[in-house]
């Protein structure tokens, strides 16, 4: 596994978050119906967002959490809200680190649980989610998945 750090998100790095390249027919997992009706109501004050940056100090993933005790719907209290790993990076530990970095953050802030909202379907991240640790947990109105994880 590559050497990984976590940075804040920042002038420095903001563009090359913003332009990660996904594989071709992963951009429609990137953002669950869920998280974009759910937006305008979610403080930005919860928003937990970093870049991962490999040794060669490339930014390689972007990810996004939301941590709000007091958000209504319980699957967004402590939940990963974005996470793209580039293209080139995939498949190489990079998602792993940012699901378990993201699980740390977590826990230091003392919440018990992880979650995380994905469309099923052919070149989505439901195999990833599985494999790192969430269970299917229910299901959005919307048909997409709800997994969750204990930490
Ligand atoms: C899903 C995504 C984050 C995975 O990142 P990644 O860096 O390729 O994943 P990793 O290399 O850390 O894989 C971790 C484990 O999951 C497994 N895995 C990853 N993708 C998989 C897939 N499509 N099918 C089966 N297993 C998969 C790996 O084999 C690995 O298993 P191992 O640790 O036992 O060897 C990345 O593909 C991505 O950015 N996709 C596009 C955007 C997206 O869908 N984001 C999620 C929306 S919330």
């Amino acid at each position: 596994m590559p050497e990984l750090r976590l940075e804040e998100l920042s002038a420095k790095n903001i563009v090359a978050a913003n332009t990660l390249t996904l594989k071709p027919g992963q951009e429609q997992f990137i953002a669950p119906v869920s998280y974009s009706m759910a937006s305008p109501f979610i403080d930005p004050s919860t928003n937990w967002s970093r870049v991962v940056v490999d040794e060669d100090d490339e930014v390689v993933a972007f990810l996004m959490a939301n941590f709000d005790y007091d958000a209504q719907e319980p699957e967004f209290r402590s939940c990963i809200w974005r996470m793209n790993v580039a293209a080139d990076a995939q498949g190489r530990g990079v998602g792993r680190f940012a699901v378990e970095s993201t699980a740390d953050e977590a826990r230091k802030r003392q919440f018990t649980q992880l979650t995380v909202i994905w469309e099923p379907g052919d070149d989505g991240p439901e195999a990833f989610f599985l494999r790192v640790g969430f269970t299917v947990v229910g299901q959005t109105q919307y048909g997409e998945h709800i997994g969750s994880m204990d930490l």
